[in-house]
């Protein structure tokens, strides 16, 4: 993964660097690196670590014209400081920072050694910056194209030549990069969110471009110069100000209703007519991580609602396997990022079976977005954590309305209504954690359990609370617990019971019940008040407030949220930025 930023100005260029990665940290940020140029005076300094550390770190290279920076995920090698980029070449002649993966690496590393290169560092990309460095043709963006021709996997690259002038050598394949220049200043970035106010440039795979001052010269495979058009600038996941609140994790929770509100407001302006136009037979929804549940949750409703045959598939799992998609799938790819490597591989892959593409996605100038017939905006607004939360409320109330829309402008209309509600509803549903977290922080494992889309809502729960407060988590539909997972359960084992449809209501507590009787505690998010009687069978209820009972999961994962968020707390963990994990995972 990885973000990676460079720059090309008359000064203060280790600034811009600094500012564009804290801009695309959400790609990874177990170390970070900067190299700044002048002339042929090159200064690098990296460091394990958030970027706060490497601005301490850093002096100005006096007169630096040109610098290029790097904020790592690790694939290859340790997180440590050797390892965390820019890369060097030999004797510095060029200086790489890299964002993907090279997968042909180990055939390189033996190949190059062959030739007596050196390895310093345990990364791939120390390949790209020796195979840089092999040849002396007449013109670096030859190295540059001689080099990638190299390279299999994915890679966005910046370079720099030790002996050139002040420039950025760039190339682009399967990982996200962008050009943006004007008279005073030349970047580049994994992001167009670290450029300056106006339009920018997208590469495509196989281009190359050259960054000077005031002027980019693009460039393809075959090193001949290409024109490319500007891309217009759509800010929107501008960096979001913690403002008052302690972390992202807890804004972006509490930002909620809003996000739910602008949901229902958008989903007016959408063109259902050209999906119906679609004319598909089944459906497919298509995600990872949160946005796979959210796929779930989609998927249920296609089915109940529409009576369309639908499923929700990993992205990852779609990719290796042998799903039946055709002409008549109509594919949903739900990503907050848009640049979910997993899932961008299957939609091409879905694509090349010529299956309708729709994708529902937080960020309209994404790579998904840009492969797809259809857009659907998620309109959470800029998500920084790395726990997605509401992007999760506004997925659900979007695939909701989806399915309502498809139904009948009536439905479509009384859904729109619904989701307004919810969001008014939310606005008073932010119930103090504190004490359950307390309880929940002791434990070692913790089971979530429900039924139907209450399954559902448990598997997001365990997900987010695992994710940030590294406690084994597992969830599993209520009526599996006696099909093997019961033996795990011993005294106090935790047992979160999630319950909000009434019709099996029932069942779920019988399930419940079996766990307390082999010595769980249980602990119920409910659609209802326990009754009296039933109270001293949990160590805590909540009941939910009213709402339309396909609506009642995004009631139900909001504690779950401010769960996992103090639990994280009380373990001294940082809720934005867990440890091993990205916001963007944009590789395999
Ligand atoms: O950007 P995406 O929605 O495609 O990301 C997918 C997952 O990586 C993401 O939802 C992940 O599971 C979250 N960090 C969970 O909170």
């Amino acid at each position: 993964m990885c973000g990676i930023v460079g720059v090309v100005c008359d000064e203060n260029c280790q600034d811009y660097i600094f500012e564009g990665l804290k801009l695309v940290q959400y790609r990874g940020y177990d170390s970070v690196g900067i190299c700044q140029k002048n002339g042929e005076q090159l200064k690098i300094d990296k460091t394990k670590g958030l970027i706060d550390k490497l601005i301490t770190k850093t002096t100005p290279l006096p007169g630096a014209k040109v610098a290029i920076g790097h904020t790592r995920w690790a694939t290859h090698g340790a997180v440590s400081e050797e390892n965390a980029h820019p890369i060097e070449g030999k004797n510095k002649e060029w200086v790489v920072v890299h964002n993907g993966i090279i997968e042909n690496y180990q055939q390189l590393m033996c190949d190059l050694q062959k030739e007596g290169e050196v390895f310093k560092t345990q990364t791939d990309t120390e390949a790209i910056a020796l195979l840089l460095s092999l040849n002396n043709f007449d013109s670096p963006i030859k190295n540059m194209i001689w080099a990638i021709k190299h390279l299999k996997g994915s890679y966005a690259i910046c370079a720099v030549k030790k002996q050139e002038e002040n420039c950025i050598y760039a190339a682009k394949y399967k990982s996200p990069l962008y050009a943006f220049c004007n008279d005073e200043i030349a970047m580049l970035a994994s992001d167009p969110i670290c450029f300056p106010e106006g339009d920018y440039y997208k590469l495509e795979d196989g281009e190359l471009c050259v960054a000077k001052k005031g002027n980019i010269v693009f460039y393809n495979m075959r090193g001949e110069e290409i024109q490319k058009t500007k891309q217009r600038f759509q800010k929107i996941r501008a960096m979001a100000d913690k403002g008052d609140y302690q972390h992202f994790m807890l804004k972006e929770i509490y930002e909620t209703p809003e996000a739910l509100k602008r949901v229902a407001k958008n989903f007016l302006n959408v063109d259902f007519g050209a999906i119906k136009k679609l004319k598909f037979k089944n459906v497919k929804l298509i995600g990872c991580g949160t946005a796979y549940h959210s796929c779930l949750m989609g998927a249920a409703y296609f089915r109940k609602y529409l009576k369309i045959d639908a499923e929700a598939i990993f992205a990852s799992e779609l990719r290796y396997d042998d799903y039946v998609i055709g002409p008549h799938t109509l594919c949903i790819f739900i990503s907050q990022s848009g640049e979910t490597a997993d899932t961008i591989a299957a939609l091409e892959k879905a694509k090349a079976k010529k299956a309708k593409i729709i994708s529902f996605t937080n960020v309209p100038y994404s790579t998904i977005a840009s492969l797809s017939q259809i857009v659907l905006p998620i309109s959470a607004g800029p998500e920084i954590a790395v726990a997605s939360t509401k992007a999760y409320s506004c997925q659900v109330a979007g695939l909701y309305l989806l399915t309502q829309a498809l139904k009948s402008e009536k439905h479509f209309y009384k859904a729109i209504k619904q989701v307004s509600e919810l969001a008014q509803t939310t606005e008073k549903f932010f119930v103090n954690m504190a004490d359950f977290a307390q309880d929940i922080a002791q434990k070692q494992k913790i089971y979530f359990i429900g039924k139907g889309s209450d399954y559902i809502t448990a598997l997001e729960a365990a997900l987010k609370l695992k994710e940030i407060s590294y406690i084994n988590c597992w969830a599993l539909p209520a009526g599996e617990l006696k099909h093997g997972t019961l033996s795990l359960i011993e005294s106090k084992t935790p047992v979160i019971v999630i319950s909000t449809n009434k019709s099996v209501h029932e069942k779920v507590m019988n399930s419940a019940l079996e766990a307390k009787s082999r010595g769980a505690k249980l602990y119920l998010i409910s659609y209802k008040p326990p009754q009296i009687c039933e109270l001293e069978n949990f160590e805590f209820c909540l009941s939910l407030p009213k709402a339309p009972q396909p609506l009642l999961c995004i009631l139900a994962i909001l504690p779950m949220q401010l769960l996992s968020y103090n639990v994280s707390l009380i373990k001294g963990y940082d809720p934005d930025k867990p440890r091993n994990l990205a916001k963007s995972v944009t590789v395999e």
